[in-house]
């Protein structure tokens, strides 16, 4: 059918990279381009040979002209931004000039203020429109399926949702006393910020793991989790009809949280520059160097995660509850693609979020958050390339 460029070669895009080969109707070639372009050669190294035919190349995302060569060069179907969130402005710019669609798992947010918002991204909805594009922003986890569970409860089983729960709950042990699963800058901004959530119409702000309750997920057990402030409370806040409710819970250990915590004490989850010997560096940036790099988890990661929504609602006039989630086995994960099922759970979406804009499923052009488009095609794929999901009716609640 057609080409991807995929930017960026993390943890992320290698399961991009394999679910795109595992899906070479769609995905005839693909072209793996990156800051370093050895981490690209690596992966093309490991999938070659099969019906996707696969290309590699160098490119600093951040820069405009460069990405704009490079996709006069590849001339793709679509580009999919598994860089980080700095870049997601810098590629979208590089969409328009060339006149390609684009998809991303995370929402831009300026390198040097750690706050994530769509208002950035939404801003180019009427070039994306006249260009006649499609960006499908958030194509992970969460943001990601957690959008197309909300779309699909809106579309199957409610009159109106009133309220979200989306639970993220990792029980993997990767036997480090302290790693993040993604990218860890983005992970420790993500955490050490203020937590939010949407009430009556407006976002109210908590401390920063402030508000904790225990949730007995299936199939993983008790667990502590922690209110958090998430992207797609947002775009959600708007899209889903009588909403009055949304709250984003993540799961933390004991050992993850004090080591959080003694790192933001001593000044090392900063983002404010300091001079160290005659050179400026970002204590968080250092930070990152020296923890495990999290596409190296993969081998060491035992245990599943479980991430899904509680809706709550009314359905003929009678209150309704449902719950849909997606379990993942971190040592499957790594048995199937070499990665542990963080990366996994955001690259299969994406890969699938790519396929739906290149099947023609979802292009509209324009700038859409994923609970934009008809779930269903979404679901079925999530079945058919490893992310099953399952429906209670009756689920335990969080107050
Ligand atoms: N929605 C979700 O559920 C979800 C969950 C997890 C992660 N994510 C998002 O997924 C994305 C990837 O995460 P990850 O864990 O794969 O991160 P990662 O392992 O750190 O990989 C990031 C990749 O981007 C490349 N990169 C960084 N800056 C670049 C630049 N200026 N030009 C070109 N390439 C650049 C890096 O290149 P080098 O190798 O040279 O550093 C690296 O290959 C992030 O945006 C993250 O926020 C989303």
């Amino acid at each position: 059918m057609g080409k991807a460029l995929i930017i960026g070669a993390g943890g992320v895009a290698g399961v991009v990279v394999h679910k795109c080969c595992q899906n070479s109707e769609v995905f005839e070639e693909i072209c793996i381009a990156s800051r370093t372009v050895a981490k690209c050669d690596a992966l093309k190294a490991k999938l070659d040979g099969g019906k996707t035919r696969i290309t590699t190349a160098q490119v600093d995302a951040s820069d405009v002209p460069e990405l704009i060569a490079l996709i006069k060069k590849v001339r793709p179907d679509i580009v999919i931004n598994v860089a980080l969130p700095y870049q997601d402005l810098t590629i979208m710019d590089a969409c328009l000039a060339t006149k390609v669609d684009y998809v991303d798992t995370a929402n831009y947010e300026p390198e040097d203020t750690a706050k994530f918002e769509y208002k950035w991204q939404w801003a180019y909805r009427d070039r994306f429109k006249e260009a006649g594009i499609t960006a499908l922003l958030g194509s992970g986890f969460d943001p990601g399926v957690t959008g197309v569970f909300a779309a699909y409860a809106q579309k199957h089983y409610f009159d109106e949702i009133h309220s979200i729960d989306i639970l993220d709950a990792n029980a993997g042990d990767h036997g480090y006393p302290f790693a993040t699963n993604f990218n860890p800058e983005i992970n420790i901004r993500e955490v050490t910020a203020n937590g939010s959530y949407f009430e009556n119409g407006k976002f109210i702000e908590t401390e920063p793991l402030s508000i904790k309750r225990v949730y007995d997920f299936p199939q993983i057990g008790e667990k502590d989790i922690y209110l958090l402030h998430h992207e797609e409370m947002e775009s959600l806040a708007l899209n889903i009809k009588e909403i009055k409710k949304i709250r984003f819970w993540m799961t933390f250990g004991q050992s993850y949280l004090t080591h959080l915590k003694v790192l933001e004490n001593v000044g090392m989850t900063s983002i404010e520059p300091i001079e160290f010997e005659g050179k400026q560096i970002v204590p968080l940036q250092f930070l990152k160097a020296v923890l495990p790099d999290p596409a190296s988890l993969g081998p060491r990661t035992k245990g599943k995660t479980n991430i899904g929504c509680i809706f709550q609602g009314i359905k003929d006039g009678k209150p309704r509850t449902y719950y849909v989630y997606n379990v993942c086995d971190h040592q499957e994960c790594y048995k199937e693609v070499g990665s542990q099922a963080i990366s996994y759970t955001t690259g299969v979406p994406a890969m699938i979020g790519a396929s739906m804009v290149m099947t023609g499923k979802w292009k509209r052009p324009g700038v859409f958050n994923i609970e934009e488009f008809d779930p269903d095609p979404f679901m079925d794929a999530l079945n058919k390339f490893g992310l099953p999901w399952h429906e209670n009716f009756t689920p335990a609640l969080i107050d």
